[in-house]
């Protein structure tokens, strides 16, 4: 339903924006660009999700991550009932997140304590703070095309002169904050050779999300993250995996499992909370024993390792198997082969310029497979994109609403729901 002139929806959107700047609480929910208002959703279950309008998606945003297994998977709604009947916060030590800490642990081998706060954008701030407060310096290396939250200190875009110079990205983040990131190029190894020799003795840290996955999917050569490993080993820097999507999404132990690179600190979120609230940051008890009260990096949260978040992740993340991670792949390669394919055909080709990238469950459509940094993304990627959403969105297929952003399948796209999704686009490959 494209018209939403008299619909529930653009009601609640009208009245939304009197209440919410934009009518969001958080940007890309926006729909900006696009020829109809956001969709307001009022349930989930499985693959699918339902507006306030009673219309059904095949939902591929499935809260940007966080839903492995799709939504409402009875196991996790179990744990949660009853985790309802004990209490929902506390404010004090709980057993529940010993448990979660626990199995987290037993599958990172790179990672003896941990952390728990309430966003990604929290386990990042604190992993830089961190990596501070262990190296005694100040500057953090930042790749272009990297989203590592809202902290002030990575809103930041390259500056226009040297290499490695930086400017905030947002209104509202000093100068001097600005002043303490580097900016550099994913796969810039002379640059990040200069920038450490330009910089002596002052970088802290290289912060990466090791499969990015904010601007598209940006999947870098390991030869580039074994790069990253050894340029910090010989500078005295901490290297930080932001593996707040790919943690336990493209394996257990995230994108520092399949490429044997281990990070010195790890920022996790999405997947380990199951939908709820969470965020978590893991090191080497060496590491981390310099957070507050043993260590002089503070750090604090009073709802940190919320009990509903901490029961909500286990009871997600106990279900998935290894096997799990193999049927997730081939779901997402069949629904991959359904997108190309019906995008090559439909409307005597309208959107045949589109190809889609995939690794693991994440998947991106954009018209070329040979897109590694932010340069290589097409100026003209959002309209062109803007018009398959609205398509697939009228045929009940929801994206998320921006060209820059993956898709994430769940363990509930089956094939019947890909069989649903073939009727959806009147399309079947043969
Ligand atoms: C790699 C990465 N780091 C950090 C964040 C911030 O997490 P949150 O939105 O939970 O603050 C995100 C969010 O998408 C992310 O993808």
């Amino acid at each position: 339903m494209t018209d939403n002139s008299e619909n529930k929806q653009s009601k609640l959107f009208a009245l939304s924006k009197t209440l919410v700047p934009g009518g969001v609480h958080s940007p890309v929910r926006s729909f900006k660009g696009l020829h109809t208002t956001p969709r307001f959703f009022e349930r989930a279950e499985g693959a699918y999700i339902y507006d306030v309008d009673g219309k059904q998606y095949v939902d591929f945003c499935m809260s940007f991550g966080p839903l492995i297994l799709g939504h409402r998977n009875p196991k996790v709604e179990e744990a949660l009932h009853e985790g309802l009947t004990r209490g929902w916060s506390y404010g004090a030590c709980e057993p529940y997140s010993l448990e979660l800490a626990q199995f987290l642990i037993s599958k990172l081998p790179h990672v003896e304590q941990l952390r728990f706060v309430n966003s990604g954008t929290e386990a990042v701030m604190t992993a830089l703070r961190l990596a501070r407060g262990v190296t005694g310096k100040n500057k953090i290396i930042k790749f272009n095309g990297c989203y590592h939250g809202h902290v002030d200190s990575m809103l930041i875009k390259a500056g226009s002169g040297l290499a490695g110079t930086a400017e905030a990205s947002s209104a509202g983040v000093p100068d001097g904050v600005a002043q303490d990131t580097l900016i550099l190029e994913l796969g810039d190894i002379e640059g990040i050779k200069k920038c450490f020799l330009d910089h002596k003795d002052q970088i802290a840290a290289i912060i990466i999300e090791p499969l990015p996955a904010n601007n598209g999917l940006l999947i870098q050569p390991i030869e580039f993250l074994k790069f990253l490993r050894e340029v910090c080993d010989k500078n005295k820097a901490l290297l930080i995996f932001d593996e707040v999507i790919s943690g336990f999404r493209v394996a257990f132990g995230g994108m520092a499992e399949l490429t044997g690179i281990t990070p010195d600190i790890v920022t996790l979120g999405k997947i380990i909370g199951g939908g709820l609230p969470v965020g978590a940051i893991g090191a080497s008890r060496f590491i981390m024993e310099h957070l507050a009260p043993i260590g002089k990096v503070y750090q604090a949260g009073t709802l940190s390792a919320n009990p509903l978040a901490m029961v909500g992740g286990l009871a997600t993340l106990k279900q998935m198997t290894p096997e799990s991670y193999k049927i997730i792949e081939v779901q997402t390669e069949k629904i991959v082969n359904l997108l190309t394919s019906w995008m090559q055909h439909f409307n005597n080709g309208q959107f045949s310029m589109f190809k889609v990238i995939h690794f693991s469950s994440l998947f991106w459509i954009v018209p070329s497979l040979e897109v590694k940094k932010l340069a290589d993304i097409p100026a003209n990627l959002t309209e062109n994109f803007n018009k398959l959403f609205e398509v697939l969105l009228d045929r009940g297929i929801y994206l998320a609403p921006n060209a820059y952003e993956v898709g994430f399948v769940s363990l509930a796209h089956t094939d019947e729901v890909i069989r649903d999704m073939e009727h959806r686009l009147e399309h079947r490959i043969q």
